[in-house]
């Protein structure tokens, strides 16, 4: 299994004036990533985190980005983000018909090109680009909004994506969970075989707990289900 990443998910950031102290606590805390949604209004019933916003978390963040491109024909817009080497970036199978070009548009930036599904969209709509991605991003909520609750069914879609891609050879590409990551769920979905974790407000920026005390109770749920095996 890929070791373990986090991403904290900045649109869960409590206050945005603590926002750069925020990520400065996530980053102190460990975080891989920094996982920053970009919703259109279009593709999902929100708008978050404009162009001027993921330029502004790039001054701030030591660590990669982590575009969640929630947007309509992102291949039209991919140069709005100033995306740079390192990054990944999450394209929606949903979002675009010409999921292929739009991947291959993101490598040819020097960033990590990622496939995301839906709760509702099976594996099959990405199976033909699995050789085009380096990590797959599992919604495991509906896009656009934080605070949900768990679409059950989708842990068996990653351990079954999981296998897929182990089958193929594909040991390395990351599985990544986005939605409810929650100290309940983190475990489960570490057993599906994700490997990248979005910590949005069921996680690091869970109320009652600063964002380091969260993070070492995530990691320390998930694993003490490994050592349960
Ligand atoms: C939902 C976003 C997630 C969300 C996670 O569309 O992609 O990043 O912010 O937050 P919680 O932990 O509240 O589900
Ligand atoms: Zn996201």
């Amino acid at each position: 299994m890929n070791s373990i990443w986090l991403s904290p998910s900045v649109m869960c950031i409590p206050a945005w004036q603590g926002a750069g102290q925020a990520v400065e606590e996530a980053q102190q805390a460990g975080a891989a990533l920094m996982h920053a949604d970009v919703m259109d209004g279009e593709f999902v019933p929100n708008i978050m985190l404009g162009t001027e916003n993921i330029k502004n978390l790039r001054l701030v963040s030591r660590v990669p980005l982590d575009l969640h491109l929630m947007i309509q024909r992102p291949e039209d817009k991919l140069g709005w983000f100033g995306i740079q080497p390192g990054d990944y970036v999450s394209v929606h199978a949903e979002s675009t018909r010409h999921l292929h070009r739009a991947l291959a548009m993101v490598r040819d930036l020097g960033a990590h090109p990622s496939a995301a599904i839906n709760p509702g969209t099976p594996i099959g709509a990405i199976e033909d680009v699995l050789e085009e991605v380096d990590m797959v991003l599992v919604m495991t909520v509906d896009p656009g909004f934080a605070g949900q609750r768990l679409v059950p069914g989708t842990l068996k879609k990653a351990a079954r994506l999981r296998e897929l891609l182990d089958r193929a050879g594909r040991q390395s590409t990351r599985i990544q969970v986005d939605g409810n990551v929650s100290f309940e769920n983190a475990p489960k979905m570490r057993a599906a075989g994700a490997d990248v974790f979005v910590c949005g407000t069921s996680g690091m920026f869970c109320p009652g707990g600063t964002v380091r005390e969260n993070t070492e109770k995530m990691l320390a749920a998930i694993s003490a289900a490994e050592r349960e095996g």
